[in-house]
C-alpha cells in the first residue's frame, strides 16, 4: 500500500483540506479516502470523518454503497472512483442559458417570442400550445433584432385601484401587488436579455382615464396611482419597464405635471373616444362578439358589480335597477375598451401585445397572469386584489375580505401593503426588535431595523432571534438581514451561527473566508476565485454512513449541510459578483410540460469531477424531501466545463438527457431565481436544501469577501 497526500477542494470550496489516498498496488483503480469532511457532532462518523474504504470502493463498482440522500433513504447506488473519464456522449458543456450567441436573426426572434410565449396562460393550459403571436409578431421582432434595438412589448393596464377598499383592495395607491406584478413583467425582459444582448422594453399604457369616470374614480386618484406605479419601477430598479400615457397615443404630449394632467384628463378621454370608437361594435356587441370579447365582457360585469358594491353610484337603487346600472356601465366599458384597443393599434404597431384579459389563445395578443399562481389561471390583477403571503413562501392574489380574519395586515411605509399568514416567526417585537420585512420577487426577504435614528441606533446582530431566522429561511430564502450592527465581529458572527443550529466543522474550521485567492491552477478552489460558478448546492462531496433500520446495512449517504449563513465583509463592483438563489418551489411551478415534479421525482443523475478528486457519484436523486417542511426540493449540480478549475460532467441516468438543459433553463429563469447584490454588512441565511445557488463572475482586483458558515 502506498499512501500519498493530495489537496482537496470542496465543490464550493468549503473543504480546503487534505485527503489521504491509499492506492493498492495490485488494484490501482481502488483507493481509500479519509478526512474528506469533518462535522462536529456527527457521532456516527469515525473520528469525525467520512471514510470510504478500499473494500467499499471495490464494491461500489458492482452493486451499491455510496449516495442516495439523507432526506430520502437511498435505493440506488453511488460510486467513487478515480478513472471515470466522461464520455462525450454523456457530457453537457457550458455555456448555459446566460450565454449570448449569434444565431440568425430570425432564429433569435423565434427564441425571444418563445420566451414570451411561456408567460401565457394558454401555454400552461395546453403543453406545446402554439401562440399565434409567434408568427404574427415575427416580422416586428426580427426587424428590431436586425436593427440592434430592444424588443418592444406593450401592455395596457395598471389603471387605478378598484373603488372597493372594503372587500377587494387596501386603498387607492399601489401596494405589494403592483410591486410583484411589475417585477414579474420586468422578468420577461430579463429573460429575453439572457439570449439577446439588446434585451427588451415593456411599455405599460395605463387605461385609467379610459374608464375611471364610469366607476366614480377621480382623475386625481388615477394620477396618484400612476405615479405610485412609476415610483415602484424606479425604486425596485425595474429598468425594462417604461410608461406611455393616454395622451401619447393622441399626439398631445404635455409636461408631466399633476396640474396639467388634471386639467386635460377629461378632454383626453373624450378625444380618445371620439377618434377611435367603433359604433358598429357598440350597436351590436353581442352578435359580433367572439369568445374573447365575451370573456372580457363577463369579467367587466363581475368586476363592476363588486367594485360598486358600496359606491354612491348604486346607492338607493333597487336590486333590479342595480343590475341594469351595472350592465349599462359594463357595456360602456366595453365600448371604451374597443376604442382604446383601436387607439393602441393605430399608434403602437411595432410592439408585441400582451393582455391581462383572458382569451382562448386564438389571437396574437398574449393573455398573461401578472402573478402566476395556479397553472393556467389568470388570477386577479393587483388593482382588483391584495397579496396574501403564505407560510410556504407563496404569494396569492385574493380579495381582502377573503383573508381579513385569517391573515395579518402588514403596513409598509405607513400604508397597508399586503396580508400575511399569521405566525410568530414574523413577530420580532416579542424579541424587543422593531424591524421591517420586505418580500422580494421571485423569492427572499430583506429584514431591516425600523425607525433608526441618532437617538435610536440600529440593533446589533446579537439581538437577532436566530431560531425565527432559521424557520423563515426554510420557505422564504434567502433571508437578508441588512442594516444591523456588529455583523463583521467574527466571534459574534460565529456565536449567532451556533444559535441557528449545529455549526459544521470542516477541515479548515467553521468559517470559510470566501475571497479571490488569485490562484489559477486547476486544483485551486473555484469559490476563492473570481470566476462564475455553476448552479449547485453546497456539500456534493459530503457523505455520512446511513444504517438501514431494517437490514442493518450501512451505506454512504450524500448529506449536504442544510443551511448556509454569510456575512458580507466587502462587495464586488456594482452589477458583478451577484449571488443567485434558485427556489425549488418556483422551479417546479415553472417547469414546462411534459416535465413535471412527478417525473423528476423518479430521475437520478450522476456526476463526474475531473479535478482534484476525480470522483464519480451515481444514483443521485433529482428530487429530495425537505426534512423540516416536507417540500419537494430540486437537488442538482449544473454541468460545468468552461472553467480553468475542475470540471463537472452530469448525466441523467434514467430519463432523457435533454432534461439537463431544461433544468439549466428553469433554474436561471428570472421567475425562479433571485439575483442578489450584496451590501457590506449584510447577513444572509439560505436553505441549502430548498434552494440552489451560484455566483456570477467579478473583476479580480476587487476585495469582495464573504464569510460563510454551514449549519444543520
Ligand atoms: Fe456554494
Amino acid at each position: 500500500m502506498a499512501g500519498k497526500q493530495i489537496r482537496v477542494h470542496h465543490a464550493e470550496g468549503s473543504a480546503r483540506g487534505t485527503i489521504e489516498v491509499q492506492t493498492s498496488q495490485c488494484t490501482p483503480q481502488k483507493f481509500t479516502l479519509k478526512a474528506v469532511y469533518s462535522s462536529a457532532g456527527e457521532a456516527d462518523i469515525e473520528n469525525s470523518t467520512v471514510v470510504i474504504s478500499s473494500t467499499e470502493v471495490a464494491s461500489l463498482s458492482g452493486t451499491d454503497s455510496v449516495s442516495g440522500d439523507d432526506t430520502s433513504p437511498p435505493s440506488t447506488s453511488g460510486e467513487v472512483n478515480n478513472n471515470s473519464a466522461p464520455s462525450p456522449a454523456t457530457t453537457n458543456d457550458n455555456p448555459g442559458p446566460r450565454s449570448i450567441q449569434e444565431p440568425p436573426k430570425e432564429a433569435l426572434a423565434l427564441k425571444v417570442l418563445q420566451i414570451i410565449e411561456t408567460y401565457g396562460v394558454n401555454f400552461e393550459r395546453n403543453g406545446g400550445w402554439s401562440w399565434e403571436g409567434l408568427s404574427a409578431f415575427m416580422p416586428i421582432v426580427t426587424k428590431q433584432i436586425k436593427n440592434n434595438e430592444p424588443v418592444q412589448l406593450l401592455l395596457p393596464g395598471f389603471p387605478f385601484k378598484a373603488p372597493n377598499s372594503k372587500d377587494k383592495v387596501l386603498g387607492v395607491l399601489p401596494d405589494l401587488g403592483e410591486e410583484l406584478a411589475l417585477s414579474h413583467l420586468d422578468s420577461i425582459c430579463k429573460n429575453i436579455e439572457e439570449v439577446y444582448e439588446h434585451g427588451a422594453e415593456l411599455y405599460i399604457c395605463s387605461d385609467g382615464l379610459v374608464y375611471n369616470d364610469l366607476l366614480g374614480v377621480s382623475d386625481e386618484e388615477v394620477w396618484d396611482y400612476g405615479e405610485g406605479v412609476r415610483r415602484i419601477a424606479e425604486e425596485r430598479e425595474l429598468r425594462h419597464i417604461k410608461f406611455i400615457r393616454l395622451w401619447d397615443l393622441l399626439d398631445h404630449p404635455g409636461p408631466w405635471t399633476k396640474d396639467f394632467y388634471l386639467t386635460h384628463a377629461s378632454c383626453i378621454r373624450r378625444e380618445m373616444v371620439y377618434r377611435y370608437r367603433d359604433p358598429e361594435f357598440e350597436a351590436d356587441m353581442a352578435s359580433k362578439s367572439d369568445d374573447d370579447i365575451r370573456l372580457t365582457h363577463s369579467g367587466y360585469l363581475k368586476g363592476v358589480a363588486k367594485d360598486l358594491a358600496y359606491s354612491p353610484i348604486l346607492e338607493g337603487l333597487s336590486p333590479e335597477e342595480k343590475d341594469l346600472k351595472v350592465q349599462s356601465i359594463a357595456k360602456s366599458m366595453m365600448a371604451r375598451w374597443r376604442a382604446y384597443a383601436n387607439a393602441l393599434e393605430a399608434n403602437r404597431k411595432e410592439y408585441v401585445r400582451l393582455s391581462i384579459h383572458d382569451s382562448a389563445g386564438k389571437n396574437s395578443k398574449l393573455s398573461l397572469s401578472l402573478l402566476p399562481q395556479e397553472r393556467g389561471k389568470m388570477g386577479y390583477t393587483p388593482w382588483h386584489s391584495v397579496i396574501a403571503i403564505e407560510l410556504d413562501g407563496s404569494y396569492r392574489t385574493v380579495h381582502a375580505s377573503e383573508v381579513r380574519d385569517t391573515h395579518d395586515l402588514v403596513y409598509v411605509n405607513g400604508r397597508p401593503s399586503h396580508f400575511r399568514a399569521k405566525s410568530d416567526i414574523f413577530d420580532w417585537k416579542a424579541d424587543g426588535l422593531d424591524v421591517t420585512f420586505r418580500h422580494q420577487y421571485p423569492t427572499g426577504i430583506y429584514i431591516r431595523p425600523a425607525n433608526v435614528s441618532a437617538e435610536k441606533p440600529a440593533p446589533s446582530i446579537r439581538d437577532l432571534p436566530m431560531k425565527k431566522v432559521r424557520k423563515l429561511s426554510q420557505t422564504f430564502s434567502p433571508i437578508v438581514l441588512r442594516g444591523f450592527r456588529e455583523t463583521t465581529d467574527e466571534q459574534l458572527f460565529l456565536a449567532k451561527g451556533h444559535e441557528l443550529g449545529e455549526v459544521l466543522t470542516w477541515t479548515f474550521g467553521q468559517i470559510l473566508k470566501v475571497k479571490d485567492s488569485g490562484e489559477t491552477d486547476k486544483d485551486a478552489n473555484n469559490v476563492t476565485s473570481n470566476e462564475a460558478m455553476p448552479m449547485h448546492f453546497d456539500g456534493i462531496f459530503k457523505f455520512i454512513d446511513h444504517t438501514d433500520p431494517v437490514t442493518g446495512e450501512v451505506k454512504k449517504v450524500l448529506t449536504p449541510p442544510r443551511y448556509q449563513y454569510f456575512t458580507c465583509i466587502s462587495t464586488a463592483p456594482k452589477n458583478t459578483g451577484f449571488t443567485l438563489f434558485a427556489n425549488s418551489r418556483l422551479f417546479f411551478r415553472h417547469l414546462p410540460a411534459p416535465w413535471s415534479l412527478e417525473r423528476l421525482s423518479k430521475a437520478t443523475w450522476d456526476m463526474v469531477n475531473d479535478g482534484f478528486w476525480s470522483a464519480k457519484q451515481i444514483g443521485l436523486p433529482l428530487v429530495v424531501k425537505h426534512k423540516e417542511t416536507g417540500a419537494s426540493c430540486l437537488r442538482f449540480h449544473e454541468p460545468w466545463t468552461n472553467t480553468k478549475f475542475s470540471k463537472y460532467y452530469i448525466t441523467i441516468e434514467n430519463d432523457d438527457q435533454s432534461l439537463i438543459d431544461v433544468i439549466k433553463q428553469v433554474v436561471y429563469d428570472h421567475r425562479v431565481c433571485l439575483r442578489f447584490e450584496w451590501e457590506e454588512g449584510d447577513l444572509l441565511i439560505n436553505d441549502n436544501v430548498s434552494m440552489l445557488h451560484t455566483r456570477t463572475a467579478f473583476t479580480g482586483d476587487c476585495d469582495r469577501e464573504m464569510w460563510r458558515i454551514h449549519f444543520d
